[in-house]
């Protein structure tokens, strides 16, 4: 499914290199190599200002924090993501909303958001908190929309989706983590760019909201033994950012081969006759990944629709062909949000997604004989 040893052999020396530099400074916590990551991750998603953190949950927490969700609040998110994307939510004491996603992409529907908003004027949301799922940037021009209507704020969580962008005019592509009030990025090591370990971080255009994250990851504290508010350890350590920074000089090239391979499989799945054209409506075995004409995508992960999927799984795994559920259960039906009223058959294209999806085999280094022997052996148990 993902061999991170290839590019650890790729990138070996300058890691090491990074890490010596952090034990010779002997400055392991926030300090310069974090500052310096900030400043070439903020200019990376064209923002003025990024703040590290402990990892892309703890940054979901940090921004809903930031902007002033309380509890009480309700913030509008996605179903079909990980489980951060909505208890970042409830752990501020506010109350996760769900609407249903776009089938074609996995996002969150804007038009459904749309719709429950003028059914429920009265709620009390105050934040819409898309997910740019799988490295395809969510529908940033109607969810904007929305938000300047109905006077909310956007958290984007572009945890998958470092590099991604969405093109608003034909003359401006917006990277992911530029277009909301903040974003928030995980580092996780499965991720396109990935630390050594845990780590994250906010982007913002907004200094002020800037200078309130960088206190609320450190206990509150403007500075030492200061405490105007509670705030957390949520701090990035110098290690990771030394890791981050030689590997942000090479994310380019990576998600450029993670396109590659993605339009690999796209053409090898066509040679073989199990899918239609890529798109929704199709009624072949499988229906390909779908990308929005705005949407410059990353391919964090490549998934498929497949049918009898689970035997679909079974059978590749027997052939050592590592695959993955994202996500198995959405999140209005995990047993913790069970407070929250929603009934299995409320969201029918989360619950299908959930029953349909599987990621294939997805990292730049994935070689060409590795791709056409999980296409070989799909269509081996189809046919
Ligand atoms: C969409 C999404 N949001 C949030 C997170 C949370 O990030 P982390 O694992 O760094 O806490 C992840 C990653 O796992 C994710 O995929």
């Amino acid at each position: 499914m993902l061999d991170l040893r290839r590019q650890y052999d790729s990138i070996a020396a300058e890691v090491l290199e990074a890490v010596g530099r952090v034990c010779a400074s002997q400055q392991y916590i926030l300090g310069a190599e974090v500052e310096t990551l900030e400043r070439e991750l903020a200019a990376y998603c064209g923002v003025q200002d990024a703040v590290g953190c402990a990892s892309g949950t703890d940054a979901l927490w940090l921004a809903l924090a930031a902007i002033g969700v309380q509890p009480g609040d309700q913030v509008l998110t996605t179903p079909f993501s990980f489980f951060a994307s909505a208890s970042s939510i409830a752990r501020i004491g506010a109350r996760p909303v769900f609407a249903d996603i776009d089938p074609r992409t996995f996002n969150l529907d804007a038009a459904k958001v749309a719709a429950f908003l003028r059914a429920a004027p009265n709620n009390k949301l105050r934040a819409l908190l898309p997910v740019h799922l799988y490295g395809q940037c969510a529908d940033m021009d109607s969810f904007q929309d929305l938000a300047d209507e109905f006077h909310l704020q956007v958290i984007e969580d572009a945890a998958q989706a470092i590099g991604a962008s969405w093109q608003t005019t034909p003359k401006r592509m917006r990277p992911a983590g530029s277009m909301g009030s903040a974003a928030a990025f995980s580092f996780y090591p499965t991720k396109n760019l990935s630390a050594y370990g845990e780590a994250g971080l906010i982007t913002t255009n907004d200094p002020d909201l800037a200078n309130h994250l960088r206190r609320l990851r450190n206990h509150g504290s403007p500075r030492r033994y200061l405490h105007e508010e509670f705030g957390w350890n949520s701090r990035l350590d110098a290690m990771q950012a030394a890791v981050l920074r030689v590997k942000l000089k090479h994310i380019e090239d990576w998600n450029r081969a993670r396109r590659d391979r993605a339009l690999f499989y796209d053409r090898l799945f066509a040679e073989s006759g199990l899918t239609a054209e890529s798109g929704f409506e199709s009624t072949a075995p499988i229906q390909l990944p779908f990308t929005l004409p705005p949407a410059h995508h990353v391919f964090h992960q490549y998934v498929i629709r497949a049918y009898r999927r689970d035997e679909l799984r079974k059978f590749l795994s027997a052939r050592k062909i590592g695959t993955e559920i994202y996500y198995p259960v959405p999140l209005h039906l995990q047993p913790c949000f069970v407070y929250l009223g929603y009934r299995q058959g409320d969201l029918p294209e989360a619950e299908r997604a959930a029953r349909e999806v599987l990621a294939l085999p997805m990292f730049p280094e994935l070689k060409e004989e590795e791709q056409r022997w999980v296409v070989t052996s799909i269509a081996d148990f189809y046919c």
